[in-house]
């Protein structure tokens, strides 16, 4: 069977079955079939809530469209505006609505057997109440061996009967299923081929060739709004600084939807140049999310506005599209009537950005930290400064200062360097513990993440992103990372903090609601990895970088999947933790953050394949042991076949490259005009 949602009239969606019935015994038998849905009110929750309520309202009917049946169905309130319809391509014999009637008087029956299943025909029930459903018996008649019959469904809602049958027509038929199919398979073989790559390693090309880029379009599409974990209730919605990052990985297989939603996030940044937290994708209503739930907190986070700076740059350095910058985005910030009150350019929405931040500074002159930073769940009185946001404000502004000096404005630029260098000697003066950086200081200037603390005594992000800033001075630097290998890493990932903390503490927030070793309380809260392989690419260390790719690649997962339990092809957000009777088992698979910056990890820092404003480097990180590797790209219009040799044995290092043949200096593809072209690369 083939499941496939299209666009509808109406602008929503329908969903469409192909389902294949085939003989494959030596007999000729009669088949009938018989697809069902089951409804649920619009107001999903209050199904669980109010029992009464919700089932005196379902109802059902039917309609005739020549000899083929449509069932419909609505809550009676909407029984003039928004109809159900399920219908399928054949003739049905008899029809089933309401679900008691199917599995049974009572309900003795089950989904695994119905007992209307016994009789020849269904009861032709049209439910005037409870609990609805929608089934067609169809009389396949007899099929002989090896012989397949088709049946098509439909699924969808419309606003009137007219509009259900004027929208039928088309995925009757299967030539239209076909085509449908085509066009699918056309879409991912051109998203795919945006990169290519062949490495000495099978689980890494699996990842980067399909899987990783696969995920990151469902990441791209849904954020962390709808998935078998976020059950789609309540006021999840599309989160600022997840989409932010999300992007960061379709900006070169789908830079048209990448500005488009860039535009949308922005929309949500508001006038004084912090972002509402998450937006809710059927109202585009924003909101300040868990920030809301404690009183005496602050009710913004304080990284959600930064992240759009590292999308619009990477949109950038793929396109070439400064135009982009000249866009007039509103503000979030409405008058009365739900009309923005201000809207500005996208550089001037990127300057709010780092300027929200510049000025929202704490007793040590370090950004604070709001209710959250990009760990949802250190929630410390108001007044903690987080060096979490310190850091990201750091590569933002580097970011920011790379695009303004590309487009000749250097007094700006320079300007903004020079608060980065203020930033710098702060970090410095305050943030070293000795052997790592901490990760915040509390409002009463208490660290957390330091050797002073029994819990939380070190945090991944405090290091990591101590590189990825370019705070870190160099020693300082490695110091940090190894304190990352020896106190952090696992063989199933690098955790989040250690130790846990173990007990609910108000003060600290969300992370004691977890017992040690889960999720963000030292769990491998996945992430935060890549940002480790990140900064030891920085580093040049391709070895550690390399090996923390690996431990947690869910392709290398196949002889371990008793224990780790999720799908060996898709990045899950967490494992359980070494402090956890659980180790190394997974969970919340495909909408995490991973995704993303596991295939900027591996694409951009481990293969070294950046694009840049002028061009696309290519500055590998890889284990000493490779011979090299191989890449075709698509950049800016042209085909790059990218061969890296490393006859030296070196983890980083480019010592000559050439272009079609042609010696070139540095290791820089200039923007070229289009074709292939053939990029030779040699390490050491
Ligand atoms: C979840 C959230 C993400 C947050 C992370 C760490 O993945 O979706 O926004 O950054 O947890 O707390």
């Amino acid at each position: 069977m083939t499941i496939f949602v299209v666009g509808a009239q109406n602008g929503g969606s329908r969903e469409v079955r192909d389902i294949q019935i085939s003989n494959i015994s030596k007999k000729t038998i009669e088949v009938d079939a018989i697809p069902v849905v089951e409804y649920t009110h619009p107001d999903a929750l209050k199904q669980f809530t109010n029992a009464d309520w919700i089932p005196q309202t379902m109802q059902s009917r039917t309609e005739k469209d020549g000899d083929l049946t449509i069932l419909v169905q609505y809550p009676f309130m909407f029984k003039n505006t928004k109809l159900n319809y399920f219908t399928s391509n054949l003739p049905a014999s008899s029809f089933e609505t309401d679900r008691k009637k199917f599995l049974g008087a009572n309900e003795y029956g089950t989904w695994a057997k119905p007992l209307s299943l016994q009789n020849r025909e269904l009861s032709n029930t049209e439910a005037q109440r409870g609990d609805n459903i929608a089934a067609l018996l169809h009389q396949l008649g007899r099929l002989k061996p090896g012989e397949t019959r088709q049946l098509i469904t439909q699924l969808g809602q419309e606003p009137d009967l007219a509009a259900i049958k004027n929208s039928l027509a088309k995925y009757r038929q299967p030539e239209a299923i076909s085509a449908e199919l085509a066009r699918l398979a056309t879409f991912w073989d051109t998203y795919l081929e945006t990169l290519q790559v062949e490495t000495p390693d099978a689980a890494m090309n699996s990842m980067l060739n399909i899987h990783n880029p696969r995920q990151c379009f469902t990441t791209k599409t849904w954020s962390r709004y709808l998935s078998y974990y976020q059950l789609g209730l309540g006021a999840r919605g599309i989160g600022i600084r997840d989409s932010s990052q999300d992007v960061l990985a379709v900006v070169a297989a789908l830079p048209e939807d990448a500005r488009a939603f860039l535009k949308i996030l922005l929309s949500f940044q508001k006038r004084d140049g912090s972002a509402m937290h998450q937006f809710n994708p059927l109202t585009m209503e924003g909101s300040e999310g868990d920030s809301l739930e404690n009183e005496d907190r602050p009710h913004y986070y304080s990284d959600d506005h930064l992240w759009s700076i590292l999308g619009v740059t990477a949109y950038l350095k793929e396109t070439g599209d400064f135009a982009f910058l000249d866009e007039i985005i509103p503000f979030y910030d409405k008058d009365k009537n739900g009309a923005a009150l201000e809207s500005a350019t996208l550089l001037e929405h990127l300057k709010r950005g780092l300027g929200f931040t510049q000025k929202d500074t704490g007793q040590h002159g370090l950004p604070l930290l709001g209710f959250a930073d990009w760990n949802d769940t250190i929630n410390l009185p108001t007044g903690a400064e987080s060096l979490f946001t310190t850091h990201l404000y750091g590569r933002a502004s580097n970011e920011f200062c790379d695009l303004l000096e590309f487009m000749g404005k250097q007094a700006l630029a320079g300007s903004y360097r020079q608060a980065y260098q203020t930033l710098k000697t702060k970090v410095e003066a305050a943030a070293w513990d000795g052997g790592w950086y901490v990760m915040y200081f509390d409002h009463d200037g208490t660290p957390l993440g330091s050797q002073k603390n029994k819990k939380g005594q070190i945090h991944l992000n405090g290091q990591s992103w101590a590189v990825m800033s370019g705070f870190a001075a160099p020693e300082r630097a490695r110091k940090a990372m190894d304190a990352v290998y020896s106190k952090l890493n696992t063989k199933y990932g690098i955790k989040l903090s250690a130790p846990g903390y173990n007990g609910f503490d108000p003060k600290v927030g969300g992370v004691t609601t977890y017992p040690p070793g889960a999720k963000e309380n030292g769990g491998i809260f996945l992430h935060p990895n890549p940002w480790a392989m990140i900064a030891e690419s920085i580093l040049g260390n391709g070895e550690r970088a390399f090996e923390y790719y690996s431990q947690i690649n869910p392709a290398g997962k196949n002889d371990q999947i008793e224990l780790y339990e999720s799908e060996p092809y898709v990045y899950p957000q967490n494992i359980l933790g070494d402090e956890h009777p659980q180790f190394g088992l997974a969970r919340n698979a495909w909408l995490s953050g991973t995704a993303s910056w596991c295939y900027q990890a591996g694409t951009q820092y481990i293969l070294g394949l950046r694009a840049e404003y002028n061009g696309l480097r290519v500055d590998p990180c890889i284990p000493s042991a490779w011979d090299g590797f191989k890449a075709v790209r698509r950049f800016r219009g042209s085909l790059l076949r990218i061969t890296v040799y490393n006859q030296e044995h070196v983890c980083k290092g480019v010592i000559q490259m050439t272009l079609d043949g042609q010696l070139i200096r540095g290791n820089l593809v200039p923007v070229l005009t289009g074709g292939e072209h053939y990029i030779e690369v040699w390490m050491g």
